[in-house]
Formats: structure tokens, sequence, C-alpha cells
């Protein structure tokens, strides 16, 4: 998709649609006005197609210069808040794939602040690239989506709209990418195969560089929590480390679960639902994904990229409940439930993590299923142990969009967590605190780092497309955490 900006008037220019997004229909009205479209929208008003209450996309063919244009009228839902922007241009991203529309110049037609415009422009390339997103790689006969090849936004060429411009876009094809990868179906996602395709994905990026760790090297790391979860499997564990040296500072490092398919192991998960489990490195994408657009994006930061590797399987090998394994750190853990495995890998790669003296730590994680029972589908559950790096995250909302909610990580979870026979229980035996336990879990991991954990089971998938959501895998987290490391 080639987006440019233009302040030439939509009825001299060569496209087959013109969008207007508006908040108010008086708005609307007045910035039609003495247009081509004045008499169109005059009908559709009065027929009632659109007013202020119904804000859904309205569009029609009209004549312009003898050729036919499609004029769709989008409104923005009232009232507005930080994420009904992003929503319309996904409805109206959806609504232009249906009607197969190669190219549209769109108009914002309320007049705001430069910063506001700027901030909705954002929100509009986000909208759209979100919106338009099918994962169809494995249909043998997929439907044809990619139509729309050129946008021109009504605006002039500033550097703040350029700007504008490509952070919309670089963070919502960067959730692509991530929600790419979630979908992918385990048996062509393994561990190795995320090794592959972070390889190859960075391979050209003069300021990335990627380093592999293979099962001998987390021997020698002494990474016994992380060998432990991957025992079970046939296929080889691995923790990636993904640099981008964008300044000599300490590093902000990104740590994201990858459990490339969590059947619980020997605490098998019941099968309902067991498919959804290829997301369980929803974490890895994300990070994987929020690397690729803060290189594209020129941040002048140094970031590191952790992902610990693994498949959860029960097999002869597997380990089991009762076993008690050594973390990097020397922490001994007692394993309640094989199925609370992404704290464990998680755990050696904050460790490792620690080594690095970093500036902060971000882990992302498909964590727990009590999350979704605290918050519902619509939030990320945040926690940590640095008020300034918790506020930093949850300010970010207003312009990424995610919704983030923030649980406590109370000392008094340390008894839900306390053994008989080790230094800690991987999990808590009664069903207190679900999300904020797993968190204490962590914390004993990250030292004195700045360390902020954002558990992303909740918005993991869905199963229908709305606004910016997609049906399936939707790479949440990616936005928050760009936007993190931006404001670092
Ligand atoms: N990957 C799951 C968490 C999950 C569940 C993510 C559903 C998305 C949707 C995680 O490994 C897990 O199984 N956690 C257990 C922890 C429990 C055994 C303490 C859970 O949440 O049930
Ligand atoms: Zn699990
Ligand atoms: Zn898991």
């Amino acid at each position: 998709m080639i987006v440019t900006t233009t302040t030439q008037n939509w009825d001299e220019q060569d496209v087959q649609s013109v969008v207007f997004i508006y908040e108010n229909v008086n708005q609307l009205k007045s910035y039609v006005a003495n247009s081509p479209a004045q008499d169109l929208l005059a009908y559709l008003m009065k027929s009632k197609q659109i007013d202020d209450t119904k804000k859904s996309v309205v569009s029609a063919p009209l004549l312009v210069n003898k050729t036919w244009k499609e004029l769709v009228f989008v409104g923005v839902e009232t009232p507005v808040h930080e994420r009904t922007h992003k929503e319309s241009a996904a409805r109206l991203a959806r609504h232009l794939q249906k009607k197969c529309i190669t190219s549209t110049v769109i108009h914002l037609t309320h007049s705001v602040s430069a910063r506001k415009q700027a901030q909705q422009i954002v929100d509009c390339m986000e909208g759209m690239v979100l919106g338009s997103y099918q994962y169809q790689r494995y249909k043998s006969k997929p439907k044809k989506t990619d139509y729309l090849t050129h946008v021109t936004l009504f605006a002039t060429s500033s550097k703040t709209i350029q700007a504008a411009l490509n952070q919309g876009l670089q963070q919502a094809q960067a959730q692509n990418i991530a929600r790419d990868l979630a979908n992918t179906p385990a048996n062509f996602l393994t561990p190795k195969d995320v090794v592959g395709f972070v390889k190859q994905h960075f391979a050209q990026r003069k300021q990335v560089d990627v380093c592999v760790y293979n099962q001998a090297a987390l021997k020698k790391m002494k990474m016994g929590a992380l060998l432990a979860v991957a025992q079970g499997s046939v296929e080889e564990p691995f923790l990636l480390e993904i640099t981008l040296n964008a300044s000599k500072k300490p590093p902000v490092i990104l740590v994201g679960k990858g459990v490339t398919f969590d059947t619980g192991g020997i605490s098998i998960k019941p099968s309902r639902s067991m498919a959804d489990m290829k997301g369980d490195m929803g974490g890895a994408a994300a990070v994987i994904g929020a690397l690729s657009a803060l290189d594209q994006l020129n941040v002048k930061q140094h970031v590191k990229v952790l992902v610990p590797l693994v498949e959860n399987m029960p097999s002869a090998n597997a380990y089991k409940p009762g076993d008690v394994i050594v973390a990097r750190n020397g922490t001994t853990i007692e394993v309640i439930n094989t199925d609370a495995e992404g704290r464990l890998i998680l755990a050696d790669a904050l460790c490792w993590a620690t080594t690095f003296k970093p500036k902060a730590i971000i882990d992302i994680a498909t964590l727990t299923g009590a999350c979704s029972v605290a918050l519902g589908d619509v939030a990320t559950a945040v926690m940590g142990s640095d008020r300034k790096l918790l506020n930093s995250c949850l300010a970010t909302q207003k312009t990424s969009g995610e919704r983030l909610w923030e649980l406590p990580i109370y000392d008094d979870y340390k008894t839900y967590l306390a053994s008989d026979v080790a230094d800690i229980k991987n999990c808590a035996e009664n069903r207190l605190a679900g999300t904020g336990s797993a968190a204490y879990f962590l914390q004993q991991f990250v030292g004195k780092c700045p360390w902020l954990h954002l558990d992303i089971a909740s918005t993991m998938n869905y199963s229908s497309a709305k606004g910016c959501r997609a049906k399936g895998m939707d790479g949440s987290g990616v936005r928050t955490l760009i936007q993190v490391v931006q404001a670092l």
C-alpha cells in the first residue's frame, strides 16, 4: 500500500473512491459545501441514511467529470475516545475491500489542532492496515484482499504529518507480523521455525543483530527451568537474542513468552480450545514485531529482545508435577502444574536479561487464563515493580488505543507460592489471584531492575473481527511496546 498526501481537490484526482471521515454531520456538511458531493450528501441526509445517530459506513457512486467515483462517508462513533477513530478507519478498510477499490483519497473533515490532526492520521493509517488484515496462508484458494494499493490523505505534507503517517503504518504492520506469527499452526511454527523467521526477517537490517542459543548453549547457561519445560518435546528449545544497536546506553529489554504450542504437558489441558494454544507464543510475536517497527522508525535506543522458545508436550521424557527444577539464578522451583510453563521459561530469560544491567525489562506473555476472568477480553493486565515505568506504560493507551489495566503484586502472594521442598512453587494450589501470583513468581527473577509485566492472555485472540481487532490471533501488545520504548 502506497500512502501519500495531497492538497489537490478530490474531483480533479484520478482516484476510484473518495472518503470523508466525520465526527458530526454539520462539520461534514460545511466541508463538502460547494463541492460536487454536496447534492449527494443532501440526498443521503434527507433519506436518513446519514445523520448524527447513524455512525456507519455509507457509500454511493457519483459521476464527476465523466468518471464514476465511489463516495464513502464514515461516521466516527460518539463519544469520541482513543479508539473511535481507529475503529472507523478499520470499518472503512473492510468496506473498501468488499468493493474491490484500488485507490482512494481520504478526508478527515473535522477542524482540529495540529497535534490532534497528527494523531488522527496515526489512527487512520493504523485502522486501515489493521482492519484489512486477514489470515489466509493455508487456504488453497485465498480470496484476493489486497485491492487497495494507493491511499492519499488530504493534508499538507509537513514533517509532522509524514512522521504520523509512518508511525501509524509501522505500528500496524508490526502488529500484522505478530498476527501472522501467532496464527501460524504449531506444526508450521516450531521453535526452530521462529528462529528461521527471525534470522530471515532481520537479515538486511543494518542495526539489528540476531544471536541464537541452542540446547547445548542453554545447558551451559544453566537455564534449568527453560530446559525442563522443553524436555517433553522432540523440538529443540532455543533462546533468541535480537539486538537493536541504535545507542550505546544500557538496553531496554523486551522478553516475550515463546511457547509454540502449550498442551499443558503432563497436567494436560482439556481439548476444548486447545487449538488456541498455537498462539501461546503471542508474547514472542509481539516483541519481534515491536523490534522490527522500532528499527524502521529509527528509534535511537539500545533495545534487546529475548525470546525463550519451547513446545510444552506430555511424553515419557516430560517434566512432571512434583519435580524440582533449578533456574539460572539457582532458585529451586517445585513444579505443581506443568501447565504453568510460561513463567518457567520466562524466569530463565529474565535472569539472562538482568546480566545486561538494563534500563528496564518489559516482559509480555499469554500467561494466565485468570487474566480473562479478571478483565474479560477488553484489556491487557499490566503489573510491575517501578511506579514510573507503570505510569508511562499506562499513559500509552491514549495514543496506542490498546487498553491496559493495572493489577497488584501483593507481597502476601508469597504464601500462595511457599513450597515445602523447594524455594518456591511454580503456581498456587488455590485459584486466588492467578494473574498477580504469576507476576509475583516472575518478580523473583528480575533482581532490582525496573520491570514491567504484560499479561496478554485476555487479549490474545477473538472469535470475530471488530474495529481494529482481527478474527483469530490479534497481535496484542505490539503498539503498547513500541510506544513504551519510544517514551523511555
Ligand atoms: N498459556 C496458558 C495461559 C492461557 C490460557 C493463555 C488461555 C490464553 C488462553 C498458560 O500456560 C497456562 O496454562 N496457565 C495456567 C496456569 C495455572 C496452571 C496456574 C492457567 O491459566 O490455567
Ligand atoms: Zn500452560
Ligand atoms: Zn502457556
